[in-house]
């Protein structure tokens, strides 16, 4: 039997092909070591009624061999593999099958991380035919787990209510997240956790599927990929997205956090000011300035003009497609914000178009829409089939353009509508071509920033944070929906990737008011940013504002590179010389000084020093810390707080 065993950084995955050559099978995944024993997932019992492949610890079936409990790829007619060989070559191992038959090759590919507790696994179909084959589901990767009653948490949300976490018990039958909208969207994450061990999370920008299965052999089955249908021309091979699986001793979010550290270049995270929750479309250039100016004297960084700056752009009706400043001033005015000391930013949504632009009256064929029927509009708008090459040239070009012509170090790419009309391959060239535009973006304006968007939180896999340098997790700025959207949101991805803006909303689903420090330190909690109408804080509230913005850049680098625990209403960030700990009040209030009562507590977690100094010379010992807890004494005002501790 041929056996592999791939190290990741304290973990390791063993596979198998089974005796008759006609599968991979999972045998260990867990701490090194796992694998020196008997296989957890072997089948020990005798199989009635459906297939040995049924019952097996399968990593990857077509359907035909794995008919009942479930199959990763399906094409026209049924399919069944034999090895054909296993090589590891550059850090990947490949496990090649066949069907001579049915003229397919399928390549298992896993590339363990070393630095990391992850295995990226994805699948390479070459059609040997000489006629085009047609995908109809194409899996990255299944994996099963040896969990009979497994406890699922996943994200799941919808506009303005993303990644919310939540949990299921499942004793038998299934369980799907999904999205069909052209993005992950915002319904669900492409992220999965099985009793907070073992973790998927899928890099694939568009439609895709996650489903857990507990199978009749007692097995858990997760399974993942991009949706199809795929059409794979003869003598080509597609090649899936990559599943990345995690497996963690203890908290799943550090495996995450630092496969995102991983992926991300290492780039500046300015504090940035955006105008859109300002003053919306209204983009007036000295109005703008004025609040560059204010922004400045705050201690802002960054600052960055949201939507509305571009011709014909007066509301959501129209604009798009014409990437053209509505102001002959504009050049001008990016100058005179760069003048105030800081960087300048723009907001553009490069796969949209409005029916009454220029661009659609020019060019209607680019746009996802069927023969003799009217365009579905979603926010009034259509979108372009960026798997074009001519869109795709559209897009890069205008980028190109506005980069060249202004000095512009931060881009916002936001897209606010879902992919509607789509006939044959679903979304593989437009996610192909939106990988291939950032991409260009890192080659040629290295110096530019990109936040990712898609009307909030809709476009934040895997792959599109591995290409961007920060996300905006949600539209929905209210302190306390947005407490919960972030502590979601840190269980897949990494504060370092995560804006969040200090904001005078109400809002959306939870309008009670908190302080501007609670939501200062709520946006401290990643990379922060301000969005509020700063032109109409009070001396005092700017004051405040602006000490806190100073607290944050002394925090800055604990907070983004930090081992991050997730504590509830606190995060905890431990580096070498700091530990940070942001902490919210969300409960009810003790009464105290009135009445009798103590503070409240948080407990910290994996501490490394024996003691520990906060800054106003109070001493803790690390076991007070973990046992007793940092104390914090909240009143109506005094709901946030922001505690450095440094070794002793
Ligand atoms: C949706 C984004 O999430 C917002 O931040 C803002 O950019 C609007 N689109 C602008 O239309």
């Amino acid at each position: 039997m041929s056996q592999w065993t791939l190290r990741m950084a304290t973990t390791s995955y063993t596979v198998a092909i089974e005796p008759g050559g006609r599968w991979a099978e999972l045998v260990a995944w867990g701490p090194h070591g796992v694998e020196v024993g008997p296989s957890a997932y072997a089948n020990r019992g005798d199989v009635h009624f459906i297939t040995e492949a049924d019952a097996a610890p399968i990593e990857y079936a077509p359907r035909g061999e794995r008919p009942f409990t479930g199959a990763d790829l399906e094409i026209d007619g049924d399919s069944w593999l034999t090895f054909e060989s296993g090589a590891e070559e550059d850090g990947v191992l490949r496990l090649a099958f066949v069907d001579s038959v049915a003229q397919l090759r399928v390549v298992l590919c896993y590339r363990p991380e070393p630095a990391v507790d992850v295995l990226s696994r994805w699948v390479e179909v070459t059609n040997l035919r000489d006629e085009s084959v047609r995908l109809a589901k194409i899996g990255s990767a299944g994996v099963c787990l040896p969990v009979r009653e497994p406890r699922l948490s996943f994200l799941h949300g919808e506009w303005a209510r993303e990644f919310q976490l939540d949990h299921v018990s499942l004793p038998a039958g299934g369980f799907r997240i999904s999205s069909s909208y052209g993005v992950p969207g915002h319904n669900y994450a492409p992220w999965l956790s099985v009793d907070d061990t073992w973790g998927v999370s899928l890099a694939w920008s568009g439609s895709w599927e996650i489903t857990a299965e507990v199978e009749p052999s007692g097995l858990t089955r997760v399974r993942a990929g991009m949706l199809g249908p795929v059409v794979v021309e003869p003598g080509e091979t597609f090649v899936t997205p990559e599943l990345a699986l995690a497996y963690a001793t203890d908290d799943l979010s550090r495996v995450w956090h630092a496969y995102d550290r991983q992926r991300s270049r290492p780039a500046r995270k300015p504090v940035l000011y955006n105008s859109w929750e300002a003053t919306g479309f209204e983009v007036d250039l000295p109005k703008q300035l004025e609040l560059a100016r204010i922004a400045a004297d705050l201690g802002v960084e960054l600052f960055v003009v949201d939507d509305g700056w571009f011709v014909g752009r007066h509301d959501d009706t129209g604009g798009l497609g014409d990437w053209y400043p509505e102001s002959p001033d504009f050049g001008a005015f990016v100058e005179e914000v760069r003048a105030t000391g800081l960087e300048f930013g723009l907001w553009v949504e490069p796969e949209s178009v409005s029916p009454k632009s220029q661009l659609y009256a020019e060019h209607p064929d680019w746009v996802y829409q069927m023969d003799g029927r009217e365009p579905t509009l979603i926010r009034n708008q259509m979108l372009l089939n960026l798997g074009l090459p001519e869109v795709y040239e559209f897009v890069t070009s205008t980028l190109d353009r506005l980069l060249t012509e202004h000095r512009i170090s931060y881009l916002k790419w936001d897209m606010n509508r879902p992919a509607t009309e789509r006939s044959g391959e679903l979304d593989n060239a437009h996610v192909r071509n939106y990988w291939r535009v950032l991409e260009h973006l890192r080659t040629h304006h290295p110096h530019v920033l990109v936040e990712g968007c898609a009307g909030g939180g809709g476009r934040t896999d895997l792959a599109t944070t591995g290409m961007v340098d920060v996300v905006w997790p949600s539209d929905n700025t209210a302190p306390l929906d947005r407490l919960k959207i972030q502590h979601g949101f840190l269980h897949m991805h990494a504060p370092h990737l995560m804006s969040s803006w200090v904001t005078d909303a109400p809002g959306f689903f939870d309008a009670r008011p908190r302080s501007l420090r609670f939501r200062f330190v709520l946006a401290m909690a990643g990379v922060l940013g301000i969005g509020a109408d700063v032109g109409d804080w009070s001396a005092a509230e700017r004051e405040e504002a602006a000490g806190l913005i100073a607290r944050y850049k002394d925090i800055r680098d604990v907070v983004h590179g930090g081992e991050v625990r997730l504590l509830g209403d606190a995060v905890q960030y431990s580096a070498a010389d700091r530990v940070v700990v942001l902490a919210w009040n969300t409960g009810s209030l003790t009464g105290v000084p009135m009445v009798p009562g103590q503070s409240s507590r948080v407990r910290l977690r994996d501490l490394t020093a024996e003691s520990y100094v906060d800054e106003n010379g109070q001493v803790y010992s690390a076991a007070h810390l973990t046992h007793v807890g940092v104390p914090f004494d909240w009143t109506a005002s005094h709901d946030a707080d922001v505690v450095v501790l440094r070794p002793a």
